[in-house]
């Protein structure tokens, strides 16, 4: 078979692990050709493929980033784009395509199987809001460089009496700050799901002053307080019409900072958190929705994605995971309540 694959959307330990593991067991046990898109739906619509061999997969498990290269690009908010896009599959003989990517990826891919195009979803995003799996790949290494982020914080707050705020991506969902905040021992966790009172943070804080230690707070990048907006950098948005967040760790910080009297700073963790090598975790995740996905192509399989079910790599609709983000549930919350102040 001809097997097209892209990777689509942000960057994400674990991206390579897949493509990897797609080629080793395409062309190892059946003889597939693979063929690369680059930049995601990009090289799709513009026909720009790289020949996907062994050798071109040799040395790529441990590295973070893509060797295909991502883009946002969107088909369908394109003049002719979904055409162009069946033109290139058409021309090129693509037999089955697989697309590694999140919400905006796996969403053009939804809309293609509907089309008839053959198409097997791996599901990828630090910020784990992917529904029908239990796990993206790329999460748990974004979670281990936050985590690591707050322990070294912890040290320099307490040296200087400073509240730090961590603010962290996850954009909607507050999965990264929910589990970098447990790891990490932080003193308030604020996410996207719940809109906090700026009361009861500062009494949080004053709290853990009062205990003689210093606050450490996290902060999702899309939390915003009960009577206030969404922070944002720039009012840009991507193809798929998201809005760039940022900025509510140092608007938080100032206000903590005026009603503690004592200094606050805010990190802004950024792209640190998909950058670099994955995770053991990550890479034997991404590994494995490789070759499921290899597996779903050779049986016959379309518009479904290959997902985590416990310690399963199962098969689930493409437009089940894609129709909802999935967000931190209100008791995952409050378990970590227990620990704030
Ligand atoms: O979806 C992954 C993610 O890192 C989000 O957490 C963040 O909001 C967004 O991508 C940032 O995207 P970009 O790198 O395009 O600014």
């Amino acid at each position: 078979m001809r097997i097209g694959i892209l990777t689509g959307g942000g960057d994400c330990p674990g991206l390579n692990a897949v493509i990897r593991a797609v080629v080793r067991k395409g062309i190892g046990e059946h003889g597939d050709e693979i063929v690369g898109f680059r930049d995601g739906w990009r090289g799709v619509l513009e026909r720009d493929t790289v020949p996907m061999d062994l050798h071109a997969v040799r040395g790529i498990l441990p590295r973070g980033g893509t060797v295909l290269g991502t883009s946002r690009t969107n088909p369908y908010a394109l003049e002719g784009g979904p055409d162009r896009v069946m033109a290139t599959l058409d021309e090129l003989g693509i037999d089955a395509l697989v697309p590694i990517g999140g919400e905006d990826t796996l969403g053009v891919a939804t809309r293609l199987a509907e089309s008839g195009v053959r198409v097997v979803g791996v599901p990828k995003t630090i910020d784990n809001d992917l529904d029908s799996t239990d796990y993206t790949f790329g999460f748990d290494t974004a979670v281990g460089v936050a985590m690591e982020a707050i322990d070294r914080l912890h040290t320099t707050g307490d040296s200087h009496h400073r509240t730090l705020v961590v603010e962290v991506m996850g954009r909607h969902a507050g999965w990264i700050a929910l589990h970098a905040g447990m790891a990490g021992g932080a003193n308030v966790i604020l996410i996207p799901e719940n809109p906090f009172d700026v009361d009861g943070v500062v009494a949080h804080c004053q709290h853990r002053f009062d205990s003689g230690y210093s606050p450490i707070v996290v902060v999702s990048e899309g939390a915003k307080p009960k009577d206030g907006d969404l922070m944002l950098t720039t009012g840009e948005k991507d193809a798929f019409g998201h809005v760039r967040l940022g900025g509510i760790g140092a608007a938080l910080a100032s206000l903590i900072e005026e009603r503690t009297g004592r200094e606050a700073r805010a990190v802004v963790l950024g792209h640190i958190q998909r950058g670099g090598t994955p995770s053991p975790f990550d890479r034997v995740l991404a590994t494995r929705f490789g070759l499921a996905a290899v597996d779903a192509v050779h049986d016959g399989q379309s518009g479904v994605m290959v997902a985590l079910r416990g310690t399963d790599i199962v098969r689930v609709p493409l437009s089940a995971a894609t129709a909802q983000l999935k967000l931190v549930p209100a008791e995952r919350y409050a378990e970590a309540e227990v620990f704030f102040g």
